[in-house]
């Protein structure tokens, strides 16, 4: 088969794959990417609290913040009495430490307050106090 046929034959083929797909496809593509940007894709735009547990915490932490342990060790969030803490809970987002990056340039100032106060308030954790974007701002170096 010479290079012109090959390409006319692979053309058919893509036009009929193109036909066979679902009819819903493409759509359904389109409204989740506009919805929810993942980790590590950048910017998470307005991406609130959970979303932003859910896209980059709980791969380390857990869905249920429950830890993990494997290659390394990965703290649980889930009744952690650190979790007190909402600064240090925060700093641990801005700037990690050891094993966890910190995901301070990823994320804005209400998103790290949301997601520090979505941790401190699930998994068993009931702190209400909540940091203000102020609060995270002060806190970045
Ligand atoms: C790549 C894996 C990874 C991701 C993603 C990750 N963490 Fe961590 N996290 C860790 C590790 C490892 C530690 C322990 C670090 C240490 O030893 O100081 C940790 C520690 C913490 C701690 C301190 C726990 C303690 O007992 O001192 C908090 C709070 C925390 N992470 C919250 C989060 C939040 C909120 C997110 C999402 C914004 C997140 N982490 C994303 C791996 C991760």
């Amino acid at each position: 088969m010479n290079l012109r046929n090959g390409s006319i034959a692979l053309a058919a083929v893509a036009a009929i794959a193109a036909l066979m797909l679902p009819p819903g496809l493409f759509e359904a593509r389109a409204q989740s990417s506009d919805a929810t940007p993942l980790y590590p894709q950048s910017g998470f735009g307005a991406a609130s609290g959970v979303v932003v547990y859910q896209a980059i915490c709980q791969g380390c932490h857990m869905p249920a913040g429950e830890g993990a342990l494997g290659a390394g060790e990965y703290p649980a969030l889930a009744g952690n009495p650190k979790l007190a803490a909402a600064p240090y809970v925060a700093m641990m987002v801005l700037d990690g430490h050891a094993g966890m990056p910190g995901f301070g340039h990823m994320l804005d100032d209400r998103q790290v307050a949301e997601v520090v106060a979505y941790v401190r308030t699930h998994f068993g954790n009931d702190y209400p106090d909540a940091l203000a974007p102020e609060d995270v701002k002060s806190l970045r170096q």
